[in-house]
């Protein structure tokens, strides 16, 4: 029988926005074995109930477990906004983390951010939760949904004049009031950082899920003693609801390397 830590770790978002995440668990943690879900066939989540995301959220982590995932990262804002309570209690022999509450952990730690713009899909940012959580650290917050911004991503339209208009129609009274933080609260975005540190012309501090997400992450293996000690570089599989081809061209782009095989499920 395999051990407990010698398993991947499960990573799932919606599509290839994950894939920020991804990039810096793989960063801090080489020799973990790291399994990635895209659930193509139903990007976006951000424009869909939390009923309906508390579904496709557990049916993703049950393929995870299936194959045999010892803890999951909901690489996915959306998802975390409104599913992890759901999906805790529905395994709870497995651990998952979501990407807010390290976000909102790192901000709390920092004294100079205090006039927060954030930004995330209709149905994180309908949900609330991380103004709730940045407000009662006495920060100033500003949220604005930005819908178009994952159909952009999704494409690979990243550095085009035609995203530099759409920040701008959504983002322009941010700059006006002037925000010292801005919080990308999707996990697609950061592959919009270029343009949108441009557009706030290198003024503005941006944070995104990943860094804090793969440092909760870190610290969650060590203090469970699920942590790979082997040394070596870890296996990685990448696993799509549909579009392999896409996923893969678009990904590998990303990542600034090919990816290995993508399976279509
Ligand atoms: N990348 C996801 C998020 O962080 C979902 C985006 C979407 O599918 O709408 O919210």
């Amino acid at each position: 029988m395999v051990s407990a830590k010698k398993k991947p770790i499960g990573i799932f978002d919606s599509g290839i926005g994950g894939l920020t995440v991804f990039k810096e668990i793989k960063e801090i943690l080489p020799s973990e074995d790291l399994y990635y879900l895209g659930d193509t066939a139903r990007v976006p989540y951000g424009t869909k109930s939390p009923e309906v995301i508390r579904r496709y959220a557990e049916g993703n982590i049950r393929f995870l477990v299936g194959q045999g995932a010892k803890v999951v990262v909901v690489a996915c804002n959306t998802a975390s906004a409104t599913a992890l309570d759901h999906v805790r209690a529905v395994f709870p022999d497995i651990p998952i983390i979501g990407v807010v509450e390290p976000v909102v952990k790192y901000l709390s730690s920092r004294s100079d951010t205090e006039n927060i713009g954030v930004i995330g899909t209709t149905t994180t940012i309908g949900s609330g939760v991380y103004q709730s959580a940045l407000e009662s650290l006495g920060k100033t917050i500003r949220a604005k949904a930005c819908p178009l911004f994952v159909p952009l991503v999704e494409e690979g339209i990243v550095v085009h004049p035609l995203v530099d208009q759409v920040i701008d129609y959504y983002l322009a009274d941010f700059r006006e009031v002037a925000i010292d933080t801005l919080v990308l609260g999707c996990t697609h975005y950061p592959l919009l950082r270029p343009a949108l540190e441009a557009y706030f012309r290198n003024k503005v501090f941006i944070i995104d899920s990943a860094v804090p997400t793969a440092v909760a992450l870190r610290d969650l293996l060590t203090r469970s003693g699920l942590s790979n000690d082997v040394s070596g570089k870890g296996e990685e599989r990448f696993f799509v609801t549909d579009a392999a081809e896409s996923f893969r061209r678009i990904g590998g782009r990303f990542l600034g390397r090919p990816l290995s095989t993508v399976e279509h499920i």
